[in-house]
């Protein structure tokens, strides 16, 4: 069997690329041929994924057009002329409103655990800034109240949430293509058998549509540039759709675009006169749906009965663009005041890549630096509320007045007995301190309880830098106290690792 590979990888995480290129070995070793070396796309490169998979699909049709010549007489699709969109939209006569804001299908006959399909509207009972008033970033502690929604979670499990648009943003983009937010529609699949999106009620509104599915503040993606170009009734604009559309425009898409992180409705208001002419059929097709967002849920059932905990730091930072960019989901809860009356959040929960030992007597090491620390929050209080002791946690933050999460908390556990709490305040001396820093000082302990009474280790927090340091740490710590060599501690960390002794959580 001829084969090809490509993968879309991201060049950040240790595993870059794993299932592609194991994939294209199996194959190999199953006696496949490979028409090509397998592609590794990478979300790290300047000019993203495209950058490999350009040239490699250019190679690859050349390849398939050679082992499988299209008949000259079987046509193409003649370039420029956009393909059918997916669905249809049809619009209603005026009629009473069926799809206002805060009306959703979810909730309406609930079956089961609420899931993405039917998620539970969780009233927002706190939204609190956690940090001080001179700290870079603004970061919440939020709780909601899921009194019977049938949700049930342990230490480690994250929370979904679907966040939707600023009701500004809704507003310019209706107004920009042109759209009546008021109108209903219905809405068909061209192809029999293609399901309509499940989160979409029928008949849904206009406003409905844009605010809580197209992710209109994402940052395009090629594919939005080619297919506008195809609707585009402006040739100048046209012309720039196609140059951005095209391999030789990426260079300049990459810096209109992705670099100053320009969203879907900007470069809209950038091309009106195509963004007024998109008939509506082709909304689904040009837009992203909004993705729900993972948090490490920071507080366990045992301590806050009905209760859901997240630590949020809200996303805002500058481009060259005038206007601030900001997190989607992280802004628009933030933006959620339930002191000014009720707040709903539609939200789900679903296993996250921590699990605890549940035999008593099992130490666990827990390093959390930052936001890091909230899935830990969760875990102490299970594990305290269980009676288990060995809870180790290493807290890293910049000034202890002004992102010490949960100090209080913290100090009343440690005077109980029932925490050892190390941490690392980054910003209160000359030099960097770290949590690797302070892991290394503890390496006797590190070492007692890792090798001796069989701890386990958890490491949560930004994915950048800091778990590369930390794996540095620790393979360290196995030289310097337990006496093996350099490659012995990388055998020792990666088993570990196979055992779930060693478990991470990482986001960027
Ligand atoms: P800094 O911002 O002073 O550099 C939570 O964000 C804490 O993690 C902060 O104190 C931050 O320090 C620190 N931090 C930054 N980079 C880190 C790394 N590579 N490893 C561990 N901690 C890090």
């Amino acid at each position: 069997m001829d084969f090809a590979v490509l993968g879309l990888g991201d060049s950040s995480y240790a595993k870059f690329n794993f299932v592609a290129k194991k994939l294209h070995r199996r194959l190999l070793q199953l006696g496949g041929r490979a028409l090509l070396p397998v592609c590794l796309g990478d979300d790290q490169h300047e000019l993203g994924p495209d950058a490999a998979v350009d040239p490699w699909l250019h190679d690859l049709w050349g390849k398939v057009l050679g082992l499988y010549p299209v008949p000259l007489d079987l046509g193409t699709i003649p370039a420029g002329v956009p393909l059918p969109s997916k669905f249809t939209l049809h619009f209603l006569p005026a009629a009473p409103r069926v799809c206002s804001e805060g009306q959703r299908v979810a909730g309406t006959d609930p079956q089961g655990p609420p899931s993405e399909q039917q998620p539970f509207l969780a009233p927002m009972v706190t939204n609190q800034r956690v940090t001080g008033p001179s700290h870079f970033q603004d970061v919440r502690l939020m709780e909601f109240d899921i009194t019977g929604s049938g949700l049930s979670f342990a230490a480690g499990d994250v929370v979904l949430i679907q966040p939707e648009n600023a009701a500004s943003h809704t507003q310019q983009f209706c107004q920009v293509l042109g759209l009546d937010p008021d109108q209903n529609f219905t809405l068909l699949p061209r192809e029999p058998g293609v399901p309509c999106p499940a989160r979409l009620p029928q008949p849904c509104s206009v406003r409905h549509l844009v605010s809580h599915y197209l992710d209109i503040a994402s940052v395009p993606r090629r594919s939005f540039f080619e297919l506008l170009a195809c609707l585009s009734p402006h040739e100048l604009e046209r012309e720039k759709l196609l140059h951005f559309s095209s391999p030789q425009g990426q260079e300049e898409l990459y810096s209109y675009c992705n670099r100053p992180r320009r969203t879907i409705l900007e470069v809209l208001c950038d091309f009106p006169h195509t963004a007024g002419a998109i008939p509506a059929d082709y909304l689904l097709d040009l837009i992203p749906p909004i993705r729900p967002r993972a948090f490490s849920i920071a507080s366990s059932l045992l301590v806050h009965p009905s209760r859901l905990q997240i630590l949020v730091a809200v996303v805002q930072f500058q481009t060259r663009l005038k206007e601030p960019r900001r997190g989607l989901c992280s802004s628009w809860l933030a933006s959620l005041d339930p002191g000014q009356g009720p707040v709903q959040v539609p939200l789900w929960v679903r296993p996250g890549g921590l699990t605890f030992p549940q035999t008593p007597g099992t130490p666990v090491i827990m390093v959390g630096p930052g936001t890091g620390v909230a899935p830990f929050r969760a875990a102490v209080q299970e594990r305290v509320a269980q009676g288990q002791s060995g809870n180790v946690l290493f807290f890293g933050c910049r000034l202890r007045d002004q992102d010490f999460y949960w100090e209080a908390e913290w100090m009343e556990l440690e005077g109980r007995g029932c925490l050892t709490l190390f941490t690392a305040f980054s910003r209160e001396q000359e030099r960097k301190v770290y949590v690797q820093h302070r892991l290394r000082e503890l390496g006797p302990l590190v070492w007692e309880l890792l090798d001796r009474q069989g701890a386990y280790f958890y490491l949560a927090g930004n994915a950048k830098c800091m778990p590369a340091d930390v794996s540095e740490a620790l393979t360290s710590i196995f030289q310097e106290q337990g006496g093996l060599s350099g490659p012995d501690a990388a055998t020792y960390l990666a088993r570990l690792q196979r055992t779930l002794r060693f478990q991470s959580e990482t986001w960027a």
